[in-house]
């Protein structure tokens, strides 16, 4: 396979956290990289800290024509669209029923219709030259329901059964150049989660390996040279939460359990952190 290094790569709420990282890794490899994000201002920051061969657009990806606009400028400025990275994510958490309703319509727009715009968006320019790697960031939540944040995992769940099928739609109709591929880490420390040590609820996103932006961005990269449908971040947890998903009653018992732990994890790392210690992930 060619290695991408020309042409230019969209990602998607790279005003920060794992796209920041993204879009650095891609401008690093020599793309052009379009660094956008629902917040205008800090995706020109990202962009200005890029330098050349980089710039910027206030994007939300629950605006479909918008995606399209950013797919149709980039290929303008770069002659070709090589990499669309759907990063832009939102978490609430909670119990389903506790939810209001513009909080789940607002994480299925962003992680579910958000990526499907994206990707349509991208397939625009990337079918007629039957070239270009569309990177789906996604979570373990994507592969099994996490309780306390259910609603995220279902939006995530749309967000890689749209995504392997289209792939897999991609080559029942004869394109063998386009790629999908799907990322599902577990919990980053990243803003999505700074914030929530103290929240039961989204003990799940501490249960396993919390990993650095840094790490997850670098693994989430090298698919560009070996795309996979579903690359799961670490190994090992995608096989556990592979076995939940396959044995949803057990699961179901088990749940109270794991959260318990979870919850014990996310508390230590808590304290850490009240004591002034670094609580980066080392990797
Ligand atoms: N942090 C984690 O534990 C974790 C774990 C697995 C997967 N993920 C996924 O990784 C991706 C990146 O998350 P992160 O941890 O860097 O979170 P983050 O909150 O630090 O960054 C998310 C970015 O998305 C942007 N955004 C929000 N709504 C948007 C919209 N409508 N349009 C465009 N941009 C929008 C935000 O402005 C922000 O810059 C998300 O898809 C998230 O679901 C995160």
């Amino acid at each position: 396979m060619n290695a991408i290094t020309t042409g230019a790569a969209v990602v998607t709420g790279a005003g920060r956290g794992l796209g920041r990282e993204i879009a650095r890794l891609l401008h690093a490899r020599g793309l052009t990289v379009h660094v956008t994000d629902i917040d205008g201002e800090a995706a020109e920051a990202v962009a200005a800290e890029l330098g050349d061969r980089a710039w910027s657009s206030a994007l939300d990806v629950s605006d479909a024509e918008a995606c399209r606009t950013v797919a149709r400028r980039s290929v303008e400025r770069a002659g070709a669209l090589a990499v669309w990275c759907n990063n832009a994510g939102v978490l609430h958490t909670g119990v389903s029923w506790e939810h209001d309703e513009a909080a789940r319509r607002l994480m299925l727009d962003v992680n579910a219709h958000g990526t499907m715009n994206g990707t349509i968006a991208a397939l625009e320019h990337m079918r007629p030259a039957d070239q270009g790697h569309v990177l789906n960031i996604v979570s373990l939540a994507g592969l099994v329901a996490a309780p306390g944040e259910v609603v995220y995992a279902a939006s995530k769940h749309a967000a890689i059964a749209f995504s392997i099928g289209t792939l897999a739609d991609l080559r029942r109709t004869g394109s063998r150049g386009v790629h999908i591929s799907c990322v599902c880490p577990d919990g980053i420390w990243t803003p999505m989660l700074f914030d929530e040590l103290d929240n039961p609820e989204t003990a799940a996103s501490f249960q396993g390996v919390l990993l650095s932006p840094e790490y997850v961005a670098s693994r989430a990269v090298t698919l560009l040279d070996r795309p996979r449908p579903v690359l799961t971040i670490p190994r090992h947890r995608g096989l556990v939460v592979r076995l939940f998903d396959a044995a949803p009653a057990l699961a179901v018992r088990l749940v109270p359990h794991v959260m318990a732990d979870a919850r014990r994890r996310q508390r230590r790392l808590a304290k850490r952190r009240a004591r002034g210690e670094d609580v980066r992930p080392r990797r």
